[in-house]
């Protein structure tokens, strides 16, 4: 049976915090020894550079990320481990998917938005101090995951639209030149823990909350001190709800453990003592890993070569075999060749016919086109209320704007799909004329 194909990038930026452990760390480690998955994790090196410009950082994180991961129990002879930055294909497959990337789509992008609407407010032009490597962002990730072709893609809510996008992309690309990309779905982390911070908001490097995971000890112990609490007094009852001690606790204990803690709370402990508990329950879990995370941190040529292992066998078996199809396949060939048949065009192989749009006018008034190749109905629009409406629409799909197809064909998007595809390929072939 095929596996399951899991892909997870992790932006190389700032150091890992309890709240990349609970929420993304351990989560993900535990799903990559689920049986019929094949696990890929990798450093998403390059789109750090969208945020970090200062290069002693993003080397530190990049350490700092790789080690953290390697600690807490990734194990790099089971799952794909490696750095986006060690496989030049990725940045390659992005210039080809930026050529089939829809402008306005990445216009629509939240991150970009967000930054667009930032500038609006404080009155200055649209695109004041946008990189372009921000508007370009989803293109980067959509390469990241079609390069390997992911099934699935787990990501928090926010993350839904790049991997919507992802698809897109790939369905473009495998439209015009055929069946290349698996197209990727998102798989939901629904009930991700988000971890509260120091000062009780949800922890994050931008709120500058955070508990670093591999805190020494005593640091940790001192950070656990610092957390917000209420000022009741040692002996008064304390709530459990909303406090940012105990939501912690939880994200760290059994079942059997969070609620002796809660029965804690309940009988009034102190806010010294309970805070003395979390330390100790997190120090449980943490100090092993804080251990071997230190030894990894002294040995850095060690991981620089597990990440090196990784990519350059994934290129080898993956990155490199599919850019060149893919570089065949857009036309970026060897001059020396005679111009061969395109491998996209079934058509050629089983049909004589050409594919041809037909327009035409039904008993209901509507203006119509199909796509026919011979006597097959390939493809059938709705109704258009003129004729220029129906042309530009064919005109358009003519141009490979598919658009939406599900509102303007009876086919289904598939069908749709593979219909194109042989139009396109029919084209290409020197039909062009005559479609
Ligand atoms: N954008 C992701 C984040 O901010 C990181 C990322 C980059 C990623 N490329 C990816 C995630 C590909 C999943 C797949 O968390």
């Amino acid at each position: 049976m095929r596996k399951t194909r899991v892909l997870t990038g992790i932006t190389t930026y700032g150091t890992p915090h309890l709240g990349n452990y609970v929420g993304a760390i351990r989560p993900a480690i535990a799903a990559s020894r689920a049986p019929g998955v094949e696990s890929f994790y990798f450093l998403a090196d390059y789109h750090a550079l969208i945020k970090v410009q200062d290069p002693a950082r993003v080397q530190r994180s990049t350490l700092e990320i790789a080690a953290a991961w390697l600690a807490c129990g990734l194990e790099p002879d089971k799952v794909w481990f490696y750095r986006q930055s060690d496989i030049p294909e990725i940045p390659e497959l992005t210039w080809l998917l930026t050529c089939v990337a829809g402008k306005g789509l990445l216009n629509r992008a939240h991150a970009y938005k967000a930054a667009v609407d930032k500038n609006r407010a404080e009155g200055e032009d649209d695109d004041a101090g946008i990189s372009a490597g921000l508007f370009m962002y989803p293109v980067l990730m959509a390469a990241d995951i079609l390069i390997f072709n992911a099934h699935k893609v787990p990501v928090g809510r926010d993350q839904v639209q790049h991997i919507e996008m992802a698809r897109d992309f790939g369905q473009r690309f495998n439209h015009l030149y055929g069946d290349h990309f698996t197209l990727p779905e998102a798989a939901i982390e629904e009930q991700v823990a988000t971890l509260p911070g120091l000062d009780g908001r949800k922890m994050s490097k931008s709120y500058d909350n955070t508990i670093p995971l591999f805190a020494p000890r005593a640091e940790l112990r001192k950070l656990i001190a610092g957390i917000v609490t209420d000022s009741r007094a040692p002996g008064e009852p304390k709530d459990t709800a909303g406090s940012a001690l105990f939501q912690l606790y939880q994200a760290f204990a059994s079942q059997e453990e969070a609620a002796a803690f809660a029965q804690a709370f309940a009988d009034g402990i102190g806010w010294g003592d309970a805070k003395q508990r979390l330390f100790e329950r997190i120090d449980a879990e943490v100090a092993p890993l804080r251990e071997k995370y230190d030894a990894l941190m002294t040995r850095p040529g060690e991981i620089e070569a597990i990440l090196r292992d990784g990519a350059a066998r994934l290129r080898a078996s993956h990155a490199t075999p599919l850019l060149q199809r893919l570089r065949e396949a857009v036309g970026l060939r060897d001059l020396s060749r005679v111009a061969v048949a395109d491998a996209a065009a079934p058509v050629r192989k089983d049909a004589g016919a050409v594919p041809a749009f037909k327009q035409y006018r039904d008993a209901d008034g509507k203006f119509y086109f199909k796509l026919v190749q011979g006597e097959r109905v390939l493809l059938q629009s709705v109704g258009f209320a003129s004729p220029r409406d129906a042309g530009q629409r064919v005109a358009a799909i003519k141009q490979g704007e598919v658009g939406d197809a599900a509102s303007d064909f009876m086919l289904g998007e598939d069908e749709v799909n593979a219909a194109l595809a042989m139009f396109v390929a029919a084209q290409l072939d020197g039909g062009a004329g005559k479609a």
